[in-house]
């Protein structure tokens, strides 16, 4: 397979494209569309080809409250470092489409797969946890092809997201991520909008 120029205008397009969405409609997302953001997980690479990460689909409402539970708490406590005018703002953020997303997949890490049996991680076991979010990051992009929004939802305590799912202790959580069709475009990120953080530039640090 050769690419072109056309298809780099076409990715870089897509990245600038590519959103945070917090904003979502609740119309659902099809199953033959949630298939292909698994083909797209699917092609991820791995630390080793091991594979690590654990994608739990939470459709269940009471599940679903929890989290959003824990949200709100992490939220408030989150809001402590802030004081003044930064505090007013942070509070008037919106930082997670939980309650209106359709399709929650919360994203874990298995810390001591077999496979890929310990290569490439035995002095960076952290590398497991890059090969998950690169696997997010696929999804990510994927979505945005088909108009599917995406949030990346952190402010969680991530041990209680464990036992919330009831997934083994030895599941890193990795992020908590909300899909859906978004009520709007932006080519902007929101917290650039919202003027919490203003876009700076990313240059080379030459040695
Ligand atoms: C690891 C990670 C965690 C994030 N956690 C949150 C979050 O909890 N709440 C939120 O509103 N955005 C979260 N974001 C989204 C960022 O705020 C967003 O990516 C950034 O502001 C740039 O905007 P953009 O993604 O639209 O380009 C997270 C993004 C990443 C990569």
């Amino acid at each position: 397979m050769k690419f072109n120029q056309n298809d780099t205008d076409a990715l870089l397009n897509l990245l600038s494209w590519r959103r945070d969405v917090r904003h979502f409609q609740t119309t659902p997302i099809a199953d033959d569309q949630i298939d292909l953001l698994l083909n797209a997980i699917e092609l991820a690479p791995s630390v080793g080809n091991s594979r690590p990460w654990r994608f739990v689909r939470v459709g269940n409402d009471d599940l679903r409250k929890s989290v959003y539970q824990n949200f709100k708490s992490s939220n408030a406590s989150a809001a402590d470092v802030y004081s003044d005018e930064e505090l007013e703002n942070y509070n008037n953020l919106k930082l997670a489409g939980l309650k209106e997303a359709p399709l929650h997949l919360a994203v874990f890490t298995e810390l001591n797969p077999e496979l890929g049996k310990g290569l490439g991680r035995q002095t960076m076991p952290e590398t497991l946890i890059y090969s998950t979010v690169i696997a997010i990051h696929n999804l990510w992009l994927a979505a945005r092809t088909m108009n599917i929004g995406v949030g990346w939802v952190s402010i969680l305590n991530p041990n209680e997201l464990n036992s919330i799912l009831d997934v083994p202790d030895d599941w890193q959580f990795t992020g908590y991520l909300c899909l859906g069709y978004p009520k709007f475009d932006a080519k902007e990120p929101e917290l650039h909008q919202t003027s919490w953080q203003k876009n700076v530039k990313t240059n080379w640090i030459e040695r």
